[in-house]
């Protein structure tokens, strides 16, 4: 048997940052849901499908083969057998999966690859859909947020640390936009599981937050049960 804790919540809210270092301390499998959307995504931007093709999205995703593999310990995806990890995260790819993921055949495919993962290890699995949908009976389910400000601006620092050039106002545009199509889909949107912990970093630094949920999936018996 498998230990899974989800979490879910909007984009920025750091689900990953922390998911990641919980993962660590726990000897559990991080597995990032959205870069399995994202390199579907990519292979449509490349295939120079729309966003609006729904049709040719639903064929498209009956071959492409997506994959996952863990190198020291991080996720890496796999698009067709070509390691894709690095082409993800750009602003282009991160508004076209918003925009796909919306689609049931998107869904259906990466949902059975998420659940068979889950069925093989302990993970901890991050996403929008993983406490309503992926995995509706996992042992901790955590629902992770902060205010658009605080998420655009977490953003903002992130790229212009890296020398990008950018504008707040934007950024905290795009990420109200992502937030209302994650919410409002007719498939899976995303939403706080009925018994998921409600967990806003806003005030919080990492270290407060990985210490939360650390208590949290303790007091779910969790270490007693495993270490
Ligand atoms: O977590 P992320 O920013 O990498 O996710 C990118 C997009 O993928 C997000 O806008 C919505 C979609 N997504 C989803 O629909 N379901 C998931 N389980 C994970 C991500």
């Amino acid at each position: 048997m498998s230990y899974n804790i989800a979490i879910d919540g909007p984009a920025g809210a750091g689900k990953s940052t922390i998911a990641k270092k919980l993962a660590a301390r726990l000897g559990f499998v991080y597995v990032d849901t959205g870069a399995m959307y994202r390199t579907i995504a990519l292979y449509l931007l490349r295939q120079g499908i729309g966003p609006q093709d729904e049709e040719a999205i639903a064929e498209a995703v009956q071959k492409v083969d997506v994959g996952i593999s863990y190198e020291d310990g991080a996720q890496q995806v796999y698009l067709n057998g070509e390691n894709v990890s690095s082409l993800i995260r750009t602003e282009k790819v991160s508004q076209m999966t918003s925009q796909t993921s919306v689609y049931l055949p998107v869904r259906e495919k990466l949902v059975e690859l998420q659940k068979k993962l889950a069925a093989a290890e302990n993970v901890i699995m991050d996403g929008r859909d993983i406490g309503t949908c992926v995995l509706p009976n996992a042992d901790v389910k955590i629902y992770m947020t902060a205010s658009v400000e605080v998420r655009a601006k977490r953003r903002y620092l992130e790229l212009t640390q890296k020398g990008a050039q950018c504008s707040l106002q934007e950024i905290e545009q795009e990420i109200s936009e992502r937030d209302y199509r994650d919410m409002h889909r007719e498939h899976s949107p995303l939403r706080q599981a009925e018994d998921a912990v409600l967990l806003d970093t806003s005030e919080l630094t990492i270290e407060q937050v990985v210490d939360a949920m650390e208590e949290i999936v303790k007091a779910r018996g969790i270490f007693a049960a495993w270490k």
